[in-house]
Order: structure tokens, then sequence, then C-alpha cells
């Protein structure tokens, strides 16, 4: 008898790649259960072939698919900027805001201020509605302290929430902070030998922005070399406002993700190919920004894996929803529906260099939710993707423990 067993799920979207084809991109099984013993997956099939388990429960004909990845946020920060939305509707531009003092230093100053308790409720207060909506696993970049002490404590607050949902904490270069702005080849040192020594004990991975206003290509190198050398995973905010090379550079020193990519070229796309590199694609910063969509045709083309991310942020992506992310993925970026799904749960657990996570199978993570499409509509993905704010999550299941169950579901839940 095993720990867990769900049944009567209308589609079970595995996402499993040894169970895909063309014709079913996704791994969905109908009818299908899935069961758990020991916080891991032991079945996924039919309905009718489910094992008996000590904890049974109906899910009513919903729809069950592995709990997303968010795998690029900037979810911990002080302050607002809700006034550089304004200004930026008004025609000023992001890296011009930036270059003046205002826009990521802006968020520096307001989480430097922020006691800790200020900081951590609303970090807390976002990701339980990142886990309302499905969300359970994402990625917590730091980059709004930019000192020693400043960044220790982010970090430590990034990984000490408590709540039922994983927090990928990653250090970001962000930017030169004013302080240190006549002297940024010291700043860079004090990243290297002060900065992510304070930070290694809740970081797994560590990130650069390399762009007009924040780090130059040599100066990013320095650092994500430095940084895999402690044994990090590297990534880089990468082609975002002007093209820098850093994408290509990342990839060939082997990070998982390069992210953005509005301004990537055809060379830098065979460089991510050859080294297997993700491409995380993040339609809030393009959407704000006004920007161009980063060429997503040529990424297909190239056999890239693409991720989608919110890059939740309070200035280029202030968007809280994954699943609306996915849906403009499709819209203004150009991904099909499957490519879009996959980029927020097996391609993004990828991008965070974690293969186990946003699939379910026999070595997958064991979480999942169940959903419902938005009324009217049938329980398949399309559906749920199609439209933006009407989709209801009726259970998170996290390490196969239920953390959430609506109300049309208790009925149906015996608890062994
Ligand atoms: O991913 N581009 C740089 N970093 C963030 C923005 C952070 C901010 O504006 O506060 C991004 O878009
Ligand atoms: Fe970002």
């Amino acid at each position: 008898m095993v720990d867990l067993c769900i049944y009567n799920i209308s589609a079970l979207y595995t996402m499993d790649p040894s169970l895909s084809s063309p014709d079913n991109p996704l791994g969905k099984i109908s009818n299908a259960a899935i069961a758990f013993d020991k916080h891991k997956v032991v079945f996924v099939g039919s309905s009718t072939d489910a094992p008996t388990a000590r904890s049974r429960l109906d899910a009513q004909q919903s729809i069950l698919m592995p709990g997303l990845v968010d795998c690029h946020t900037h979810t911990l920060y002080g302050g607002s900027r809700s006034t550089e939305f304004a200004a930026r509707l008004a025609g000023a531009s992001y890296a011009e805001i930036l270059e003046n003092g205002g826009g990521i230093h802006s968020t520096v100053n307001a989480t430097r201020n922020s006691s800790e308790t200020t900081l951590m409720n609303a970090f807390k207060e976002r990701l339980t509605q990142m886990i309302h909506k499905g969300v359970t696993t994402v990625e917590v970049k730091g980059g709004y302290g930019l000192s020693t002490e400043s960044e220790a404590r982010v970090h430590r607050l990034i990984k000490t929430h408590g709540l039922p949902i994983s927090t990928v904490g990653t250090f970001l270069a962000h930017t030169i902070p004013v302080e240190w702005q006549s002297d940024r080849a010291g700043f860079v040192e004090n990243i290297i030998h002060e900065q992510l020594p304070a930070c290694m004990e809740w970081i797994v991975a560590a990130d650069v922005y390399c762009d007009r206003g924040a780090f130059t290509l040599d100066e990013s190198i320095q650092i994500l070399e430095a940084a895999k050398n402690m044994g990090l995973k590297i990534r880089a905010h990468a082609e975002q406002v002007s093209h820098t090379g850093i994408a290509a550079a990342a990839a060939r020193l082997g990070a998982t993700t390069v992210d953005h990519l509005e301004r990537c070229t055809e060379e830098d796309i065979s460089v991510l190919s050859e080294c297997g590199t993700v491409a995380t694609i993040l339609p809030g910063a393009q959407l704000y920004l006004k920007d161009t969509p980063p060429p997503t045709a040529l990424l297909r083309e190239a056999g890239v894996p693409m991720a989608v991310a919110t890059d939740l942020n309070p200035g280029s992506s202030p968007i809280h929803d994954l699943w609306t992310c996915a849906t403009l993925s499709c819209l203004v970026q150009g991904l099909t529906i499957p490519e879009a799904i996959l980029g927020i749960t097996r391609h993004a657990g990828r991008a965070l260099g974690f293969p186990h996570l946003g699939w379910l199978g026999s070595g997958s993570s064991s979480d999942c939710i169940l959903l419902r499409p938005p009324p009217g509509e049938p329980p398949i993905l399309e559906s749920v993707i199609q439209h933006i704010g009407a989709k209801k999550i009726v259970m998170v299941a996290k390490n196969a423990r239920i953390m959430s169950l609506s109300h049309h579901l208790r009925s149906g839940f015996q608890e062994g």
C-alpha cells in the first residue's frame, strides 16, 4: 500500500520526455491517477490501474500537472516604484532612469532601509500568492542589497520564510551602487571576496546583469568565473537593453540559463545550442519596457530549450502571475502552447540546474497541482492558457503532501 493516490484525473500532463511525441508533446494521460510513496512518484497511469493507498483524493475530473517553477524573479525587495511607472509612461527610458540614480538604485535604498520584519512580511505575502497560483518552486535573486551586510541579510530571509514553496537563492551582481561608482574594480573585488562568501550558506547560483548602467562584459566574466570556482551554478541577465556578448560568454562558462535575450544574435544562439544552455524569456519585462521580442523562432530552430518566467520585480516587470506570463509568451513572443507550458515547468527546472523539477514520473520531484479550466471550458491546458485570470488551482501538493485543497475537493479526500 502506498502513501497517497490522486485518482479520477481527467487529464494528467506529465511533461515526461519519455512519454512525449509530436502528437502528445506534454506527455498527457487521460482518465489518469498518480501515486506517491515516501515522497516519491511511484505510479503514473490509468485511473483503473491505480494502486491502493492510505490517503486517497478524488480529483473529480480536474487537470493534474507538475507544480509550476518560476525560474527568474526578484521577489524580495523593499519600497515601491509606482512613480517610475508613471515617468516611463510619459516617455522616460528604463536605462536613463537607472543611469540617473533611479530604478534599481531606488529599490536598493528602500531594501537597505527596510526592517527585516517589513521585508519578510511583504516577501511572504508575495510567496503565498504564488502558491495559490500553483507555483511550488521559485528562484529569488538578491541584488537589492549591494553590500556584504545587506546581501547576507536578504539571502538569509529568502531561505527562512517557512512556507510550503521551495525558494532557490541566487546572488545577483545587479549594478554598481552609488558609493562604489568611482571604484568599479574595487566593487567587483568586494563581490568576489566578501559578498559571495558571506552569502554562500544561502545561495546555489550567481547571476550578473551585464548591460548599460550595470556591469561590463569583462567585469561580468570575472564575477561568473569566480562564482563558478566557488561551486555555484551560474547564469546571466543577457542582451536585454544592449548587446554585450554575455549570452555566449556565460554559455561557454557553463551557465544553466541566459535570460531576457531581446537583442541576442544568430551567433549567440548557435553557442547556446552547442552548450546546451536554456534561454529564459521574460514577457513581463518586454511588455513593460515596450521592447521587441527575443528571436524565439531562431531559438526553436536551433533546438534551444526555452523557459518562461515572471521576472517579478518592482520596476521592469511587476507581474506576479506566471500563468499570465505563459499566455503572454504565446501572444507577444511567439511561443506555441506546449512550449509555453514546458517553459513554466520542465524547462524552468532545467534553467535552474534542477532537472528533476517540472515533470512527473520516476525520478521526478513530487510537487503537483490540480486545476479547473475557466468556467464552461474543457479540462485541457489549451483552455487554461488561452484565458487570463480565470483558472482555478484546486489543490497544491508539495513533496507529495497536500498543502492546500479547495472546498470542492474536500469531500473526496480520505486521509489515512
Ligand atoms: O530582470 N534588468 C535588470 N534586472 C531586472 C530589473 C530589476 C529592476 O528594475 O529592479 C530585470 O528586468
Ligand atoms: Fe531579472
